[in-house]
């Protein structure tokens, strides 16, 4: 059988090429090796040089070395943090011509730790929180993208500094099964298993005398799955709003991406009595909202700035008769897009004097609009709506904008 080397990128199969294919990995010559700290595993697992990236190369049986490798592709398009997966391996004959293992290549994920490596020096609690939370965030991910872990553990998470805080990322995705949506069960199945491995790789560290001894195993098991509840349970909860509070909603959102997550779509349902407006937010990874701003209005804005417009077409659309859901009579969304865009967006811009605009896009300007009106509805407590909101803002704040652009006198 002849070495055949699946990858993502045409450049890798060259570079992997000059790997000691014919060894088994334990017996790699050191020469090729990365010598990085390493996680607890089934597998033999070595870091080696390819090229001028570090590469994690794991020995597997070929089916769980190509599933795993579908698998960490497809999280890679959900935008799901985890380790990239760039080639598979197999055909692999040693010296003798016994066929060797095949082996799944992950790009090493630099800047990340291990948990073991972690806690080599005590860690305290309140770090420990914050890997925790960390994990939590990371499984409430991967689980609206409909992914079943049914591995969840520190030993197959790395993490990695963020800003004083911890960003987590799934290293084994070889028990992970993707669905559409997963139902609450398999969701409290996941968590559980997590329960359990967290709080059995907790017990090993204080058998060993790792642990902070204010750190409870069994509690801190507990702790991470109600930190994931009240996670999911703030991304995915339907609230109820007296109708006409529009920036209610609007103030949910900015919960949601203040915690890191976009609204990709919201449903908006009126009560049958006009009193009352149920909103459902449908949360996403970023990245996502500049796309689908293009393809409903044909505008190109920055991703924070095309969040906003598009929250704000969405909430406009449900006051639009013609707004149906889902109905094959009701207007499509591309149609309502376009009629926010010559009702809404365009005038809104073109009320601002072009002299005044200064540098400002149309969408930034719009984005701009849009902040000043939820300043102001929060101070009122009542959305003032976008025309009110428009002269205040030519009238108050682009003058003092101008200001500071001017050079001074002297
Ligand atoms: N791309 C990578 N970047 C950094 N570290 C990695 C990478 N891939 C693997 N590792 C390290 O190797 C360890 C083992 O990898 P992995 O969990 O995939 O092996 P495994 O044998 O499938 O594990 P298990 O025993 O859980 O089945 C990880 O804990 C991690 O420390
Ligand atoms: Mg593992």
């Amino acid at each position: 059988m002849a070495l055949q080397i699946s990858a993502t990128n045409p450049e890798h199969p060259a570079l992997l090429l000059e790997l000691p294919w014919q060894t088994p990995l334990e017996e790699w010559p050191e020469e090729y090796l990365v010598p990085l700290p390493r996680g607890i595993s089934r597998h033999v697992v070595r870091y080696a040089r390819a090229g001028d990236e570090v590469i994690a190369v794991k020995e597997l049986a070929e089916r769980p070395a190509l599933r795993e490798y579908q698998l960490l592709r497809d999280l890679d398009r959900l935008a799901i943090p985890a380790v990239d997966a760039l080639a598979v391996v197999t055909g692999r004959t040693g010296a003798s011509g016994v066929p060797l293992e095949p082996v799944l290549i992950t790009r090493h994920l630099g800047g990340s730790m291990p948990y073991r490596s972690m806690f080599e020096t005590t860690l305290r609690p309140a770090t420990m929180h914050r890997l925790m939370d960390a994990l939590a965030v990371l499984l409430v991910r991967l689980h609206l993208a409909g992914f079943a872990w049914g591995d969840c553990s520190l030993s197959n998470t790395l993490f990695r500094r963020d800003a004083g805080a911890y960003a987590a990322y799934l290293v084994d995705a070889e028990t992970g099964e993707l669905h559409q949506r997963l139902s609450d069960g398999q969701r409290d199945y996941d968590l559980d298993l997590a329960r359990v491995n967290i709080s059995g790789e907790l017990l090993d560290l204080e058998a060993s005398g790792a642990l902070h001894p204010s750190v409870d195993p069994i509690d801190f098991g507990t702790e991470i799955c109600a930190r994931y509840r009240s996670l999911w349970d703030e991304l995915t909860r339907t609230s109820v709003y007296p109708a006409g509070k529009y920036h209610y909603i609007e103030r949910r959102i900015r919960r949601l991406n203040d915690l890191g997550f976009d609204v990709a779509e919201m449903q908006i349902e009126h009560a049958s009595n006009g009193d009352t407006v149920t909103f459902v937010p449908k949360v996403v990874d970023a990245g996502h909202h500049q796309r689908q701003l293009l393809r409903l209005t044909g505008l190109d804005a920055e991703e924070n700035q095309a969040r906003r417009l598009l929250n704000d077409l969405e909430s406009w659309m449900a006051t639009q008769d013609d707004y149906a859901p889902g109905d094959p009579l009701g207007a499509r969304p591309e149609v309502l897009a376009h009629r926010w865009v010559r009702e809404v967006f365009r005038p809104t811009v073109r009320a601002v004097p072009v002299e005044l605009r200064g540098a400002m896009d149309p969408a930034e300007i719009y984005h701009e609009l849009l902040e000043h009106r939820w300043y102001l509805s929060e101070r009122a407590q009542h959305d003032i709506g976008l025309e009110t909101a428009v002269a205040d803002y030519i009238a108050n704040i682009l003058p003092k904008a101008r200001e500071t652009l001017q050079p001074t006198a002297d």
